[in-house]
């Protein structure tokens, strides 16, 4: 089963506009001297989105978006719809990222309600889930990862299930320089895909690209990326230098 190989930026609350055209174009540069069949996504802060997608013109880098709300318009501050996300070129974007539901209060009712609204656009959904220290501890990670699939996807349409990418990412493992070892994210790679295909069918869950995410560097990302059950990863910190990013892309199969 050949699933598409993706390598994804976060750059969570960082960069300005001209930092991300910046970035953009010397990435394109370093990307065309590496020989790769994985996706490339970039997520810039949300005022640097259409900058980036200008950037990222004709280079084969795509564009997302680190968050979005569920309404279309109307009377919500702060927020930014599937639409207006489409409008300026965006292709994909991250829901429920564990910054979001720790820090913001996103419940998985609220994962749900963003995953429906941009089904309904044509954005890709990055679906971010995960366990806490304290709950691998408790030897709770599968149920808790089972829960967030079965919370954050429910009433999703089996001929939906394949536009979705799911993200695993460990909270413990997240700006923490500790990184899950392969085996401990395959293993929860494995579950996840056993989830989905009890949830949508094994051609779904066999077609659906994984990506790990938890201090992904240069230096492990090729024995991650080389689990079987690993399609990709998405990368926080070593995403906003070049040199990094562009070693992790050149790590993937
Ligand atoms: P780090 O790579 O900085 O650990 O961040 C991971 C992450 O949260 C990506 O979404």
């Amino acid at each position: 089963m050949s699933r598409e190989t993706i390598v994804a930026g976060n750059w969570k609350l960082n960069k300005t506009v001209g930092e991300t055209r910046q970035l953009i174009r010397e990435l394109r540069n370093r990307l065309a001297g590496i020989d790769s069949a994985a996706t490339v996504i970039v997520c810039p802060p949300t005022v640097a989105l259409e900058t980036a997608v200008d950037a990222a013109r004709d280079t084969g880098i795509a564009v997302g978006a680190q968050n979005v709300y569920w309404e279309t318009s109307g009377a919500f501050t702060g927020e930014v719809s599937p639409a207006m996300l489409e409008a300026v070129g965006v292709e994909y974007v991250l829901i429920g990222h564990s910054e979001r539901r720790t820090i913001f209060g996103e419940t998985d009712e609220d994962v749900n309600r963003k995953l429906h609204a941009v089904l309904r656009s044509d954005l890709t959904p990055v679906i971010c889930l995960g366990e806490s220290l304290g709950q691998r501890e408790a030897g709770e990670t599968e149920a808790v990862v089972r829960s967030q699939l079965g919370a954050g996807l429910e009433g999703v349409a089996p001929d939906h299930a394949g536009r979705l990418i799911i993200a695993y990412e460990p909270i413990w493992a997240i700006g923490t320089g500790k990184t899950a070892t392969p085996e401990m994210v395959n293993d929860v790679h494995r579950l996840i895909r056993r989830t989905i295909a009890d949830m949508f069918g094994g051609l779904a869950a066999d077609g659906m690209s994984l990506l790990y995410g938890g201090s992904v560097k240069p230096e492990n990302a090729r024995s991650l990326m080389a689990e079987g059950d690993i399609d990709g990863v998405l990368v926080g910190g070593a995403s906003l230098k070049n040199e990094s990013f562009a070693e992790i892309v050149r790590a993937a199969p």
